[in-house]
């Protein structure tokens, strides 16, 4: 007789504990809640849902369209700027320091010539630019974005600057 069977026969009553506490912990898993085959699956399924998703056109959902919030465009408010802010913004880089001959503003010698052409012309060289003895002056100083009048009051000003 192997050392099992004699086992077998000296204790049924283990043997029939064993199996009682195995049914015991059988049941108890069958009836645990959140165990159940397809609770299990659905909740794995979700914690290992991918970050982004891919739809095929077609099936797209309609909580996966992005939302577009459209704010209203602000009314375009008209700005005019002054003429000591057309100069400060556009001229002040050539007329500040003379760079490539530009006659500097305040330098009275310097523009009492100019300004006996009268301020007409001035504008007129200043909106179209200009080609003099010294150098060029582009049109609008290169700020082909301002009005003309904008430029016009920039000449006022550098002429009350430079009498
Ligand atoms: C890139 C440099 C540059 C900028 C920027 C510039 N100027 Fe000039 N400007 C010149 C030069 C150089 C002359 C001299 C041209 C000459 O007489 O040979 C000149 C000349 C002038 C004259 C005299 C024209 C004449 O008939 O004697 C006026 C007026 C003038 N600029 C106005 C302006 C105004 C207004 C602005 C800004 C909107 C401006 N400039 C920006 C370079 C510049």
């Amino acid at each position: 007789m192997s050392r099992d069977q004699k086992f077998f026969n000296m204790h049924p009553s283990v043997i029939v504990a064993i199996v009682l506490i195995a049914l015991v912990i059988l049941a108890f898993s069958m009836k645990m809640p959140g165990l159940t085959q397809g609770a299990y699956t659905s909740d794995a399924t979700e914690r290992i849902r991918p970050v982004g998703q891919v739809y095929r056109s077609g099936e797209e959902q309609e909580a996966a369209a992005p939302t577009v919030e459209t704010v209203p465009e602000p009314e375009p408010v008209a700005t005019v700027m002054s003429g000591t802010q057309v100069y400060n913004t556009a001229c002040i880089a050539c007329h500040g320091a003379g760079v490539g001959g530009a006659p500097i503003t305040g330098d009275t010698a310097v523009w009492s010539e100019r300004i006996t052409q009268g301020a007409a012309t001035l504008k007129e060289h200043a909106v179209q630019g200009y080609i003099g003895s010294v150098g060029y002056m582009p049109p609008k100083g290169g700020r082909l974005d301002i009005s003309d009048a904008e430029i016009e009051a920039a000449v006022d000003y550098m002429i009350s600057e430079s009498e």
